[in-house]
């Protein structure tokens, strides 16, 4: 990976100037250089401008605000502009609109409505690459590519004949044989069996439950379709301008499950994200921070780029948030925090018509009277003045296993219950991590769990032989793992482990569950405690799902149903192994005995809190540099609070000693320099 070395935390956007009349750009660089933004995401959706008929590209506006950036000091991340073609190109190559499930072709009039099969879309947007690439690959301004946007955000899945042509090819070079692919299938029920190549289709829509071994391949190959077509610029661009670092902009977050980034990450040469706090949710700073420590593991742990969040609302969900003052700020500095070395958003400045004009910008509809301008302001000043936290590596000791099989099978069709979510379950235990004050960081089953001491597998269902050795080997190692429910329970096929669940992890628990059993909503299943490591309170439940077995000789049990469908079965379990510990949890407790349990897993571990005595609703992360180490106090709580930690403020300048907590207004964020590392 070549890194992204920007020279401090920077301030940026996507940015649009094409919306405006020419002179604006003069008055948005004024303005740029009043905020200290220096990084601009240009030309995300600019392909019908620069290339308004086929062949005849017009690139001089492009080059006027390339110019005027560059003197400004800028720094641009020139979108490659393939995400949205042009209208003609519908016009040109009608096969090139995607088709639904249902078999209905989209028309174009939105954005990313192509199919990414379509050879025709691949030949014009590489055409485009190499247009741009040669032209602007030496421009002193251009800094980073931003291949495509958000890929598959609208167009992940394509149904027609020629996406079934590419999935038949995708699956020939799995399988080899039509008996490989009816064995990882079991096409001998409901009468499925192929015989021949032809006969393979994506999952349209069909008469009942679609074939779950399908639906996964299905998965895997349309994350992988375009994973081609961003493989496609990467290669173009790197032939060209082999020094540029290359990245394409994730969507690690609640509003889209569709790609395997784990197979995505190692093709960036840096990592970037968008996030959107969701209106939905009771606590986004904990889903923020989630889909940070998510995204930092897939940078192995390195910096990245928060390529886009908002100002305040957005102009997609039903209701649309402002967001409080101050908010801006503190969850600009939670994905700092979490790794974040450029703060960027979507976009400079708030559009005047088109499907987004809704959509906050840092230069509101109000332009510079206006709150959100003065708080970008601020933003600037305060990225400013933590500016030496830049490379600087954020600590983490917990890791939380997780993966895209797991999630698109648990929540796909036909599985023990719906009500298990797969992401609401790695979310709750995440948030128990959150509110226990420990900074978790994401990580596959496969990777290395080298310097992780907690090891959280939330309902990891779909795992291989390999991945279950490796958590297994870090637990001999002396990590400690919990693995809850449902996980294990089948290899990489979607096939059950045979001999009871869970699965490939019964053995490393030493447990033996013969049946699932979960719940209706609403109710739940009283838990007791059944041992002292972890004590329970008397009204401790779980919901959505208990299970019925025992625990093997040599593994202690923690807690037991006391009612419910497995009432007598083990709820929590716990067995020493090698040099570490393996705890299960068989149904989704309770917030409080989740917190019981992790503070007992954390005890055997030796892995405390960043900061002991942490308010309620304070989150604290620590980044780790060459010279210094730098604590981030967030205070998502509406009342002030006194902090004790000790450290000189990077934003206020003052400094807090053993007699002066430190005091972190409502809602207010300090960073802290914590002396030096060496
Ligand atoms: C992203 C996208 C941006 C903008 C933004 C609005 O999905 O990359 O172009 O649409 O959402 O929140």
């Amino acid at each position: 990976m070549t890194s992204w070395q920007p020279g401090g935390v920077l301030l940026g956007a996507d940015y649009n100037p094409e919306q405006w009349p020419e002179a604006t750009l003069v008055e948005d660089v004024a303005l740029m250089q009043q905020a200290g933004f220096t990084f601009a995401t240009v030309g995300v959706f600019s392909w019908a401008l620069w290339e308004p008929t086929p062949g005849d590209y017009k690139f001089e506006r492009l080059q006027s605000i390339l110019d005027t950036l560059h003197k400004a000091g800028i720094r641009v991340d020139l979108a490659t502009g393939t995400a949205s073609a042009p209208p003609w190109l519908a016009r040109l190559y009608p096969d090139a609109m995607p088709v639904t499930r249902d078999g209905l072709r989209l028309s174009h009039g939105s954005r990313q409505t192509w199919c990414p099969s379509n050879p025709d879309f691949g030949e014009r947007s590489l055409a485009l690459v190499k247009e741009l690439a040669t032209r602007f690959g030496d421009h002193s301004a251009v800094r980073m590519w931003h291949v495509g946007n958000e890929f598959g955000c609208h167009n992940l899945m394509c149904f027609c004949d020629i996406s079934a042509d590419d999935f038949r090819g995708w699956l020939k070079e799995r399988y080899s044989t039509l008996d490989a692919l009816n064995h990882a299938w079991g096409t001998t029920f409901w009468s499925q069996r192929y015989s021949d190549w032809a006969d393979v289709i994506p999952p349209r829509t069909t008469t009942a439950i679609p074939n779950p071994g399908a639906e996964l391949d299905w998965r895997r190959f349309c994350s992988d379709a375009s994973l081609r077509q961003y493989l496609a610029e990467r290669d173009l661009l790197r032939s060209i301008t082999p020094d540029i670092p290359i990245t394409t902009n994730f969507m690690v977050g609640h509003a889209f499950d569709g790609l395997d980034y784990h197979q995505w990450a190692p093709h960036q040469d840096v990592i970037s994200n968008d996030h959107y706090l969701g209106s939905h949710l009771g606590q986004p700073e904990i889903e923020l921070a989630l889909s940070a420590d998510i995204i930092r593991g897939l940078a192995g742990g390195n910096p990245w780029v928060l390529m886009e969040h908002s100002t305040s609302a957005v102009n997609w969900q039903t209701v649309n948030l402002a967001k409080a003052p101050g908010q801006m700020l503190r969850d600009s500095l939670s994905h700092v925090a979490r790794g974040a070395d450029t703060v960027a958003f979507f976009q400079w400045r708030a559009s005047q018509s088109g499907a987004e004009k809704y959509h906050s910008a840092l230069v509101p509809h109000a332009g510079k009277d206006s709150r959100v301008w003065r708080e970008v302001c601020e933003l600037g000043k305060v990225l400013g003045k933590i500016s030496e936290v830049e490379g600087s590596r954020t600590q983490s000791r917990v890791a939380l296993v997780h993966n895209w099989d797991s999630l698109w099978t648990t929540d796909g069709d036909s599985t023990p219950s719906e009500h298990h979510r797969y992401m609401t379950e790695v979310s709750r235990w995440y948030a128990a991590c959150w509110r226990a004050g420990l900074t978790v960081q994401g990580v596959a089953p496969g990777n290395s769990l080298d310097g992780f001491d907690v090891i959280i597998v939330p309902g990891l269902h779909v795992v291989t032989d390999a991945e279950i050795a490796n958590i297994t080997n870090a637990v001999e190692a002396g990590a400690h793992a919990v693995i809850t429910y449902f996980s294990g329970t089948v290899d990489e096929l979607d096939h059950i482990r045979l001999g009871g669940y869970p699965g490939g992890f019964a053995d490393l628990l030493g447990v033996h569950f013969d049946e699932f059993a979960p719940l209706l909503p609403g109710k739940t299943a009283a838990l007791r405690s059944a041992s002292e490591l972890v004590q329970l309170s008397s009204n401790a439940s779980g919901s959505i799902w208990t299970e019925r077995g025992r625990a093997d000789d040599g593994t202690e049990v923690l807690a037991a149903y006391a009612d419910g469908p497995s009432q007598g079965s083990p709820a929590m379990t716990r067995r020493s192994r090698g040099n570490g510990s393996a705890w299960y949890v068989s149904t989704s407790p309770d917030d409080a005995s989740i917190d019981s349990l992790l503070a007992a897993l954390s005890h055997d571990s030796g892995v405390s809190p960043t900061v002991r005595g942490l308010p309620e609703g304070v989150d604290a992360v620590r980044r780790v540099g060459e010279q210094a180490s730098y604590l981030f106090v967030l205070n998502h709580t509406d009342q002030e609070v006194a902090v004790p930690v000790i450290g000189h403020d990077l934003i206020t300048g003052t400094e807090s000693t053993d007699g002066s907590p430190l005091l972190v207004l409502a809602g207010g964020v300090a960073v802290l320099r914590e002396g030096s590392t060496s």
